[in-house]
C-alpha cells in the first residue's frame, strides 16, 4: 500500500490501474480512522479491484467556531488501519495541493442542505460537496463509500452525483456502534469518561423512538417528544436538533406516511455528536 500526497502521482497510478482494467473504489475520510471507516474500506475492497482512501481534513467544511485545529489526526495509525482493511493507496494531500489561493469555484447543493446539520452549519455542505467533487475528479472511482451515520451528507452526495451526472455509484454503509450503542465517531475522543457515559443517551433516545414507531405512533411531533424527554433527563446533554424528515428529500414530515429519517444532534459538554435511523414505512 502506498501513500501519496500529490494529485499528479495519484492520477498516474489511477491511469496505470485503468490500463489493466481494474475497478476502483474510493473511501473519502478525514482520517483518525475507526471501525466505521474500516468497514467502508473492507466493503470497498470486496467490491473493487483497487481501493483508494483519501485522508484530508478539509478546512472549507468547518465553520469559524468549529474544531478544525483540534480535529484529531494520527496518520501512522491510519496507514496500518488502511493496510489491514485492504486499501491500495492513501491519498493524503496538503491543503495547498487541494486548494489554490485563487480558487473561486465551489459546489452547492440547494434544498436538502437547508435543514438538519445544514441549518446549524451553514457552510458545511458546500465544503463537503466541493472537496468530494474534487476527489471524484482526481480518483475517478467506479464506487464511493460513505457511512450512514452522516445521513444528510450521504443524501446530499447522492443528489449531487445525480444532478451533476458523476458516473459513480454511491454506496451507503451501516453505522458501526460501540458495545453500549454509541455510534463510532472520530469526535468521541473529545469526551471525558463522564461525558462518554452520558453520550449513550443518543442511541437510547433513538431506540425509544423506534419502540414508539413499533407501537404504532405516527405523529412526528410525538416521536420528537419521546426523544427529547429521554435527552432532557441526561444532565450533560443539550439538544441541537431532533428532526423527523422524509428519508429521500429530507423535508420535515408531520404525519408518518412514508419512509422517514429520524436524525438528532446533541451536545455532550462541548462535543457535538450526531446519530440517526431510517424507518421504512410498510
Ligand atoms: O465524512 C467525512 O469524513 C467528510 O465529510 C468527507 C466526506 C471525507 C469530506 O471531507
Amino acid at each position: 500500500m502506498e501513500t501519496v500526497q500529490s494529485i499528479k502521482e495519484t492520477r498516474e497510478l489511477i491511469k496505470s490501474w485503468r490500463r489493466n482494467g481494474y475497478t476502483i473504489g474510493l473511501v473519502p475520510t478525514m482520517g483518525f480512522l475507526h471501525e466505521g471507516h474500516k468497514s467502508l474500506i473492507k466493503k470497498a475492497s470486496a467490491e473493487n479491484d483497487k481501493v483508494v482512501v483519501s485522508i484530508f481534513v478539509n478546512p472549507i467544511q468547518f465553520g469559524p467556531n468549529e474544531d478544525l485545529t483540534s480535529y484529531p489526526r494520527d496518520l501512522e495509525k491510519d496507514k496500518i488501519t488502511c493496510d489491514n482493511a485492504g486499501a491500495d493507496l492513501i491519498f493524503n494531500p496538503q491543503v495547498s495541493e487541494m486548494y489554490s489561493d485563487n480558487a473561486v469555484t465551489s459546489v452547492t447543493v440547494d434544498e436538502i442542505t437547508e435543514g438538519l446539520c445544514g441549518a446549524k452549519r451553514p457552510i458545511h455542505f458546500r465544503g463537503v460537496c466541493t472537496v468530494v467533487s474534487k476527489l471524484f475528479n482526481i480518483v475517478t472511482p467506479d464506487r464511493a463509500y460513505f457511512g450512514e451515520k452522516d445521513s444528510q451528507q450521504l443524501a446530499v452526495i447522492k443528489r449531487m452525483v445525480s444532478d451533476l451526472n458523476f458516473d459513480i455509484d454511491i454506496v451507503g454503509c451501516p453505522i458501526i456502534r460501540e458495545e453500549d450503542g454509541l455510534a463510532k465517531s472520530s469526535r468521541n475522543i473529545y469526551l471525558s469518561d463522564e461525558e462518554r457515559k452520558a453520550a449513550t443517551v443518543l442511541n437510547k433516545s433513538l431506540n425509544s423512538a423506534k419502540d414508539a414507531l413499533q407501537n404504532g405512533e405516527r405523529y412526528a411531533s410525538k416521536l420528537a417528544h419521546v426523544i427529547s424527554e429521554k435527552i432532557d433527563n441526561e444532565p450533560l446533554a443539550k439538544i441541537d436538533y431532533i428532526e423527523i424528515v422524509d428519508s429521500v428529500d429530507l423535508k420535515p414530515v408531520c404525519e408518518i406516511t412514508s419512509s422517514i429519517l429520524v436524525a438528532i444532534a446533541i451536545y455532550i459538554g462541548k462535543t457535538r455528536l450526531i446519530d440517526n435511523f431510517t424507518w421504512n414505512f410498510k
